[in-house]
């Protein structure tokens, strides 16, 4: 069966020391605990190696946010998947709206992301998800459709079946707006659909797909109630263990 994750963005905040500290406050929030989903904590670059050292890896899994579309070589400023995983982060967000909107990041420049990253033993954590005028006009199945095939659809089967998707709708992240769990848990079901249409019916099944944007406290218990929605891409509310850890535990 499908695993249920629960993953925080932190996105360009914290300090190195602010975000070990985050990081060492949910690894004693769940010391005594056994969740019903993985962990992640998707930290900037800085962080991860310190991270990955500070916490029990085994209950918490570490992420990076992104990585290089590169292999090595003379791209200053970059950072590879090989870089990353040699910190002990076993996952890599890749495709988030951010990237997408603000680094032109092409459906492209995120194929060879992806490949890199399987190549480099690392987890991806693809995200997909429409803008607002799309979900107005209708078009929000066909957009998550053409970014899961323009990426994705050239993997093999037994490579797909390593993805985890998140689907993020742009209008919902960082607006306080949530998509309902009656809309997260229709486009799952789509995208799970898509992915059966080209994979096996099995690995659509054993794909976990996260729903992110606004997803807190209040709203996560609704949300991953819905038999398509195994779990969530959390940002502003990864950022304190106060507010990560009810969504954790809402499963
Ligand atoms: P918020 O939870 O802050 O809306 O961000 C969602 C997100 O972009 C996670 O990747």
């Amino acid at each position: 069966m499908r695993k249920k994750i629960v993953a925080g963005n932190w996105k360009m905040n914290t300090t190195l020391q602010e975000g070990l500290a985050l990081a060492k406050g949910l690894n004693e929030a769940l010391k005594d605990k056994t969740p019903k989903c993985d962990v992640i904590v998707g930290t900037p670059f800085t962080h991860l190696a310190c991270v990955a050292d500070a916490i029990d890896t085994n209950k918490i899994g570490v992420a990076a946010q992104n990585c290089a579309d590169h292999e090595k070589g003379a791209y200053t400023g970059e950072v590879s998947a090989a870089m990353v995983a040699s910190t002990g982060a076993k996952y890599v967000i890749l495709g988030h709206s951010e990237r997408r909107q603000y680094y032109g990041e092409t459906a492209e420049i995120l194929k060879t992301k992806v490949n890199l990253a399987l190549a480099n033993g690392l987890t991806p954590i693809f995200c997909i998800g429409e803008v607002l005028e799309e979900r107005e006009a209708g078009k929000h199945f066909d957009v998550v459709d053409e970014q899961i095939k323009g990426s994705l659809f050239d993997l093999s089967a037994e490579d797909f079946g390593k993805i985890v998707i998140a689907y993020e709708p742009v209008w919902a992240i960082g607006t306080g707006k949530t998509a309902t769990a009656d809309q997260a848990q229709e486009i799952h079901a789509h995208i799970r659909k898509t992915i059966a249409s080209k994979y096996e019916q099995t690995i659509a099944d054993n794909c976990s797909i996260l729903y992110g944007g606004s997803m807190n406290a209040g709203n996560a218990k609704e949300l991953v109630s819905k038999p398509d929605v195994d779990g969530g891409l959390i940002g502003g509310a990864s950022l304190s263990v106060e507010n990560f850890m009810p969504i954790v535990e809402a499963f």
